[in-house]
This record gives C-alpha cells, sequence and structure tokens, in this order.
C-alpha cells in the first residue's frame, strides 16, 4: 500500500505539492489527472524514491520510505514497474539490448536466459519482430511498447506506474496502449498488479482507471469514481474532462 501524509514539496519558492494527502492499494487502477506543471510525474518520482519531499511522510508497505538510503530504496522500487514518457529507450541499443539491459543489470541470469527472456516480454507486449531493430525505427506505439517490455524486464512488480504513455499517439495506437495495460493489470482485486498513470489525456484514463484523482494547486480537489467523476461541480474539472462529458 502507497500512503501519502502530508506531502509538500517546493521547488525554490515555488510551492508544487502543498500538503498532499492519499492512499492506494497496489491492486487498484487510478489516474491521476491535472494541468501541465501540476506535479503529475513528481508524485511518480516520490513513490520511486526518485524525489523527496520537504516536508511529509511517503509510508510504502508501512516504511516511510523518505528516510532511506539511495542503497535501501533498490528494495521498495522493484516493487514498481515504471514507464517513464520522455528517454523511454536508449538510442544507441537495439531493442533486444535495450530490454536486456535491465536484466543483466538487476539479475544473474546467463546470457541464454536473457536472450529469451527478452523475446518472451517483447512477445508479451506484441513487439517481438522488432527484435533487432533501432528504436528511431519504430514507430511511437512500439516504442511505448518496448518501453513497457523493458520495464517488466527487471522484476515482476505489484503496480505499474505509467507517466503520459499514450500521449502523442493517434488515437488507434493509443486505444492498443491501452488495451496492453489492461491485459497487464488484469484479473480481480487484491490479487491483480494496479496501475497508476498520470495523463491528460481524460480519455484514455478512462479506459483503463477505475479511481481519478485531480490535482489542483499542489492538492487533490477531486478523488472519486468515473460516475462521481462526470457528476463533478468542480468547474475547472468539469472543463478539464469536458472530452468524456459529450455523449
Ligand atoms: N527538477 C526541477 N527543478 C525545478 N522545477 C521543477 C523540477 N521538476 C519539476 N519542476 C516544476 O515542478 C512543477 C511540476 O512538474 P511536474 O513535472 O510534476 O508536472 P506535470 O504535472 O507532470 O506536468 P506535465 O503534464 O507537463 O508533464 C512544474 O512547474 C515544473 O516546472
Ligand atoms: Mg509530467
Amino acid at each position: 500500500m502507497i500512503i501519502f501524509e502530508d506531502v509538500s514539496l517546493y521547488y525554490g519558492e515555488k510551492i508544487i505539492l502543498d500538503g498532499l494527502s492519499f492512499e492506494a492499494r497496489f491492486y487498484e487502477k487510478i489516474a491521476i489527472l491535472g494541468k501541465s506543471g501540476a506535479g503529475k510525474t513528481t508524485i511518480l518520482k516520490l513513490i520511486l524514491g526518485l524525489s523527496r519531499p520537504d516536508r511529509g511522510r511517503i509510508l510504502i508497505d508501512g516504511v516511510d520510505i523518505t528516510t532511506l538510503k539511495e542503497s535501501q530504496l533498490r528494495e521498495f522500487r522493484m516493487k514498481f514497474s515504471i514507464v517513464f514518457q520522455e528517454g523511454a529507450l536508449f538510442d544507441s541499443l537495439n531493442v533486444r539490448e535495450n530490454v536486456a539491459f535491465c536484466l543483466r543489470e538487476y539479475t544473474n541470469l546467463t546470457e541464454d536466459e536473457i536472450q529469451k527472456r527478452v523475446v518472451e516480454l517483447l512477445k508479451r507486449v506484441g513487439v517481438e519482430e522488432a527484435v533487432d531493430l533501432m528504436p528511431e525505427q519504430l514507430s511511437g506505439g512500439m516504442q511505448r511498447r518496448v518501453a513497457i517490455a523493458r520495464s517488466l524486464a527487471a522484476c515482476e512488480p505489484l503496480m505499474f506506474l505509467y507517466d503520459e504513455p499514450t500521449t502523442g499517439l493517434d488515437p488507434i495506437t493509443a486505444d492498443s496502449i491501452c488495451t496492453l495495460m489492461n491485459e497487464l493489470s488484469s484479473g480481480q482485486p487484491p490479487d491483480r498488479k494496479g496501475l497508476i498513470v498520470v495523463t491528460h489525456k481524460v480519455t484514455d484514463a478512462v479506459k483503463v482507471a477505475e479511481r481519478f484523482l485531480y490535482l489542483s494547486n499542489g492538492r487533490l480537489s477531486f478523488d472519486g469514481d468515473l460516475e462521481q467523476l462526470k457528476n463533478t461541480e468542480d468547474q475547472e474539472l468539469r472543463h478539464f474532462i469536458y472530452d468524456i462529458l459529450q455523449g
């Protein structure tokens, strides 16, 4: 379970998160919505211990990770699979090497086992034919799939974290990424592996998430399910979700 307790974070004088509190179970499927610059990516970085808050506690399975050393954080990072939007792949490595990288880094598998696992992972995300291609030879959708395969390589996560996984993709390709995300998080709570997706694409968020958080002025001004989201009276949020209020 993830618990944010009164978390505040500043960049210089600027307050980004202002006493943010929420709880999430690993099997939940959550979308964090918010305008550009609201602090969505910052929340994912805090969960992974890549960034530290100025105030408040972040508990992962009861342990406050804000006080841990880098070497102790590793165990907690292993619980998550993260797909960052930017810098998703290493440009100078082909697809095989991109996926193998984490296996070499984080596991003791033999070279044969690594090669087998790479092909398995690429099959799982539906891009095994791209194994010998370079990132620049892939379409945007294929790059996201390879990035997901790579995030699966190091560990079997308890929860998936996705940062803008469908931004910049056409609607059909974006839809296929949503389908893949749902496949990876299939099953019923409490056994399934949940997800937190950070996005400003509300139409994609509703395809994968069951709970919606809206981040505004460093706090969550909304936390509820789809029905509650559609009925919100918060004018800023209504404006933000305009695309799903039609029809
Ligand atoms: N390393 C940093 N140094 C200074 N300011 C930063 C840093 N990282 C983020 N910020 C600022 O913190 C705010 C929140 O950034 P964050 O990346 O979390 O926003 P976001 O909600 O993910 O936005 P977007 O939708 O554009 O990705 C922004 O105003 C950003 O400029
Ligand atoms: Mg962001």
